[in-house]
């Protein structure tokens, strides 16, 4: 679990401090905001998707659907996914902040990120990849991605194909 607080000098708990905790969604409650906050950006804001995004994938049990929760109030404000592909390979994806809590001090999108890279990594997982928005590739640059191949079409959009520094790289088809 990766956990950071907005009040580096003030204790975990404290008045005025918020820490942020990542982690598997365990709860009905967390499943649910996890989805919702998924459909905002991906069906709602983005329309990647037409009316869902989730796909059978989320319903395999290896697939880790993981949350950011804040506390307090210990809500969800951000997601991400990692899902078992052929080959013993693993991808990330569906990572989402919510716009209130981007670029803040609990660095929400880094903390998700790096919570994937360690679940997957648990499980002996050589190569973990993800289709990265053309957009976003900065970002995934900036903690520590590097870029695999040219760009390619992915769910109608063209996306980046990226692993983080420690993955194998894949062959590419
Ligand atoms: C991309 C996203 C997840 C980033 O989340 P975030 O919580 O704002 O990012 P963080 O605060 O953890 O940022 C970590 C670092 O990356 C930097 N960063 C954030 N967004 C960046 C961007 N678009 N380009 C370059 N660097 C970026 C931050 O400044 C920070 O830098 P630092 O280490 O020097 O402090 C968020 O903007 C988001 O939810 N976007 C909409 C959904 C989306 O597009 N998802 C990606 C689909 S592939």
């Amino acid at each position: 679990m990766v956990t950071a607080s907005d009040a580096p000098s003030a204790a975990p708990g404290e008045a005025g401090s918020r820490t942020l905790a990542c982690r598997r969604a365990a709860s009905n409650e967390e499943i649910q905001a996890y989805y919702a906050i998924r459909k905002k950006f991906f069906v709602d804001d983005q329309g990647l998707f037409e009316a869902s995004d989730v796909e059978p994938i989320d319903h395999d049990p290896r697939t880790i659907h993981i949350v950011a929760v804040c506390s307090p109030p210990g809500d969800v404000i951000g997601v991400v996914r990692c899902y078992p592909g052929a080959d013993g390979v693993w991808f990330g994806g569906r990572l989402a902040v919510l716009q209130e809590y981007r670029a803040s001090r609990l660095v929400v999108g880094r903390a998700l990120v790096r919570t994937a890279e360690e679940m997957v990594r648990e499980q002996g997982v050589k190569i973990f990849l993800g289709h990265i928005q053309l957009p976003t590739v900065r970002f995934f640059e900036h903690i520590g991605w590097v870029k695999v191949g040219d760009p390619q079409e992915y769910a109608g959009r063209l996306h980046q194909l990226m692993r983080p520094g420690w993955s194998r790289k894949p062959r590419l088809r």
